[in-house]
């Protein structure tokens, strides 16, 4: 490599740098709800994550019947691109997914439906700004229950334009494995926000929360 190209290399890396650390110290300002309030934290939590573990009941040997939990790519509406850090945007709360019948864990889904969700905060960068142990409850997680469904017409197109939007890489996935766009139907909200143990959000309430404080 030419010295001139390795500093220009250094020059960029050193603009990225500022320019990411920049984007982070704005979004610090990104707040996530008092713990109390626990449907918006859960609303929170479920816009700011990008993927989620999900758990089925497995239909593959050696395992059938028992859990199986594996990693999805959700989305509950369409971002701007952003930076690192804390999304300002708000969401659906509806968790989409982006299926084919090739996959493992769909393959459970078809014959049961049932599923449940995991998301965490610690899959940000604020739980260890924070200094929060991802298992502690002071870094928010929720888990949803319920099934998942596919979505057609309408919401298909809204489950493309807010997967599509967080992940570009999708866009290019192998148009022979029939891909499909899913939501998850929540039945029940559990959230770990705080000491004290676990608490439920029915699916009404969690859909009326708001996410950011009105402005005065
Ligand atoms: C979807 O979730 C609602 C609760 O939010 C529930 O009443 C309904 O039965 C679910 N639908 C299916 C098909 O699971």
């Amino acid at each position: 490599m030419s010295a001139l190209l390795r500093a220009s290399c250094v020059l960029l890396l050193g603009l990225l740098w500022s320019s990411s650390s920049s984007s982070c110290r704005d979004r610090v300002r990104v707040r996530i709800p008092p713990h109390d309030q626990v449907a918006r934290v859960a609303r929170f939590v479920a816009h700011q994550v990008d993927w989620a573990s999900m758990a089925t009941v497995s239909t593959h040997e050696p395992v059938v019947g028992r859990p199986f939990s594996n990693v999805f790519s959700v989305s509950d509406g369409p971002v701007e691109p952003s930076g690192t850090g804390l999304l300002e945007s708000s969401g659906t709360g509806v968790p989409y997914m982006y299926l084919t019948r090739m996959e493992i864990s769909v393959q459970d889904l078809q014959v049961n439906p049932e599923a449940s969700l995991s998301m965490s905060l610690a899959q940000t960068d604020f739980c260890r700004l924070q200094g929060f142990d991802p298992q502690s409850p002071l870094c928010a997680h929720i888990i949803l229950t319920g099934s998942v469904l596919e979505v057609k017409g309408l919401e298909a197109e809204f489950a493309k334009k807010s997967l599509f939007s967080r992940h570009p890489e999708m866009m290019e996935w192998p148009s022979d494995h029939n891909w499909f766009f899913c939501k998850f139907n929540i039945t029940q909200v559990w959230v770990l926000d705080y000491f004290g143990g676990v608490k439920t959000v029915s699916p009404e309430d969690y859909f009326l929360a708001s996410l950011h404080r009105k402005h005065h």
